[in-house]
This record gives C-alpha cells, structure tokens and sequence, in this order.
C-alpha cells in the first residue's frame, strides 16, 4: 500500500462534506479526493433507473484515474437505491451511507422517530427493511425535501439560509399522523448535517442523528495499519459540472479540499 493512495468520497454535490469531516478528525493526514457529481445533481427527485445507471459509471472512472484504497459513497439516495451494485462494480473496499435508523430507534424515549431524507430515500425499500429490523413497534415517519438539499448547497455557497425556511422545509415531518411525538430525527441525507445548527434552532426539543461519525469509525477500521503521509497533503474537489467559486471555495478548504479539477 502506497501512503498517497487517496480515501474517494463521492457525492451529487457538498453533502458528503459531512461524512469527510468526520473522518479527517480521525485520519488527520489522509491524502483525500471528493467528488461532486454536480452535473447530476441533485441525485433524490431522479428515478432509481437514472441513479442505479450514472454512478457506477462515474466510480469507475475516479477509481481508474485514482487509484483509491477505499471509496466512501457519502450518500444516501445512491446507497439505499444500489449500494450493492457499486460493491460489485468496484474492485476496492466500498464503504456506503444508509439511514441511521438504529441508532435513532435505540435513542427515542416516545417510541416516535423520523426519518428526514430525499424523495427517492425514502421511498426505498431499503429504509422498509431498517425500520422493521430495528425500529418495529415503533412510529416511523418519513419527509423528502429537496428544498433542504438546495439550502445545503446554498448555505455551503455562501447564504445562509434562515432558521425559518429550514423550519418551513421539515415541517411536514411533523404534521403526520404521530409526528408530534417524535424526539429523534434521522439525517436520512449527508446534506442535512451542514444544516443542523438551523434544525436544532427551529426544532429545539429535537434530537438529530446522522451517520457521519459511524462511517468514519468503519473508514478508520477498514484501513487500520495502512501507511498514510507524514503530514496532510492538499485533498482535492472535483466536480462534474461548472467549476466552484468564490464562498464555496472557501468552505471546501476548511475541509483540506485546496484543489478544484473537473471530472
Ligand atoms: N447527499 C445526498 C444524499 O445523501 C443526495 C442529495 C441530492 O442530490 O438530492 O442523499
């Protein structure tokens, strides 16, 4: 194992942002390689055909020009549509981001938890499956927002946005049968994190749960013993669609993500 061998994070766009924080806390000096499928984005009001067919193409692609030791596919809509798929496509260690449903149905103290993701999440069969293993008994409500993934790739581009057009977003979540009884919300999307100082303010009585530390733990397990460089090398962002600028930039640095390519 070569040290620059890099971590591939793969994403539609900044979410998986969420999951490689996480893992550079634990894995100071790992050389990193994030990918934003931005042409494609967003990826949760796409159908599991179009999802199940673009992005094993794209993963094989990095992993040829990159030569990665593990890929972490940083989101949940492409995991919970095909996570086995890409497995089987890819010649390396795939880690993938699924629904923290678990860790929600073990926190909740109303026996009401919710599941906060894209349209296709949570219409999976998949999310079907976690809820009955882990949470069955319990209330499971789910909401899809793709208004919550734009003002994630808003806020990360520079305006913030307010703690009343994320409170108006996953309203709905609520206003289902049993929704004011939930205490625990999954982060069913690796966008929602960048959104939780809005979600705590507009939901205070709320507990959110998101699978980024997790994965980093599995990251940093799957990997134990490799070498890795002495000091941190520049990680590098790529995207498959117009170049970043400006305020994003900036918020891709403070996650070691100095170099921007197109894909
Ligand atoms: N961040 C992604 C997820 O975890 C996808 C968001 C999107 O492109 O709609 O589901």
């Amino acid at each position: 194992m070569n040290p620059d061998q890099p971590l591939l994070f793969f994403d539609s766009g900044v979410g998986g942002l969420s999951v490689l924080g996480p893992t550079r806390a634990l894995l100071p000096t790992a050389p990193i390689v994030y990918a934003a499928d931005s042409a494609g984005f967003p990826y949760g009001t796409k159908s599991e055909a179009e999802i199940a067919s673009r992005v094993p193409a794209l993963l094989g692609r990095l992993v040829e020009r990159f030569q990665p030791r593990l890929v972490a596919i940083a989101c949940n809509t492409a995991c919970t549509i095909a996570l086995d798929h890409f497995r089987a496509a890819l010649d390396v260690p795939v880690v993938g981001t699924v629904p923290a449903i678990k860790v929600a149905a073990e926190m909740t103290r109303s026996g009401a938890i919710g599941v906060l993701g894209t349209e296709a999440t949570i219409r999976q069969r998949y999310v079907d499956d976690l809820a009955e293993q882990f949470a069955s008994g319990q209330t499971v409500a789910r909401h899809g927002s793709s208004e919550l993934v734009e003002l994630a790739e808003r806020k990360l581009a520079g305006s913030l946005p307010s703690v009343e057009e994320v409170r108006s977003a996953t309203l709905p979540l609520f206003e289902q049968d049993g929704g004011e009884a939930i205490d625990v919300v999954v982060l069913a999307c690796t966008h929602f994190p960048l959104l939780e100082d809005e979600l705590r303010q507009a939901f205070p009585q709320v507990s959110w749960v998101d699978g980024g530390a997790g994965i980093a733990r599995r990251i940093a397990f799957l990997t134990r013993g490799q070498p890795w460089p002495d000091s941190c090398p520049d990680g590098i962002a790529l995207f498959t669609g117009a170049p970043p600028g400006g305020p994003l930039l900036a918020a891709l640095a403070s996650y070691g993500l100095t170099e921007t390519a197109n894909l």
